[in-house]
């Protein structure tokens, strides 16, 4: 498989900054399912942030499985994060492993990468951006 490029892209309607890394997209489909008006890949830009209030543009972005959307708020840069101390994981039906919380990984050249919410691990073997899921459990129809 042909190696996507690492881009990231931004869109921001003054409050809130949302940042696509489409290269992490495991095609869950829960942004568009759950916010067609802001997330609509048949559009360009794919993304348009003026069209929901922030909250739930944010809320939105807290299911996204893969950490492709992230977001960040323009302001209030001294306010407290809520983290809370307990990371779930959870085996999804023919799928990845979602864990939520905060979590540092090591990948296998000794890189430590920070991850924050959700983060889907590859559970199928196949996917080319191990150790996270890339969406190719799909395509070789994994069972599990
Ligand atoms: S579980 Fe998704 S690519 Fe392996």
């Amino acid at each position: 498989m042909e190696e996507q490029r690492k881009i990231t892209k931004k869109y921001s309607n003054g409050e809130v900054t949302i940042v696509w890394q489409p290269h992490l997209c495991v095609h869950s489909t829960i942004c568009f399912r759950g916010l067609p008006n802001v997330f609509d890949p048949r559009k360009r830009p794919w993304v348009t942030p003026e069209h929901a209030e922030s909250e739930t543009i944010m809320k939105q972005i807290d299911a996204c499985p893969s950490g492709a959307l992230s977001y960040l708020k323009e302001t209030n840069e001294d306010e407290d994060v809520e983290v809370s101390n307990e990371t779930i994981v959870e085996a999804t039906k023919n799928g990845p492993l979602l864990v939520y919380g905060n979590i540092s990984i090591k990948d296998h050249a000794g890189n430590f990468i920070k991850k924050n919410k959700v983060t889907a691990l590859c559970r199928c073997g196949a996917s080319d951006n191990k150790p996270f899921c890339d969406g190719s459990h799909t395509k070789i129809n994994f069972e599990g």
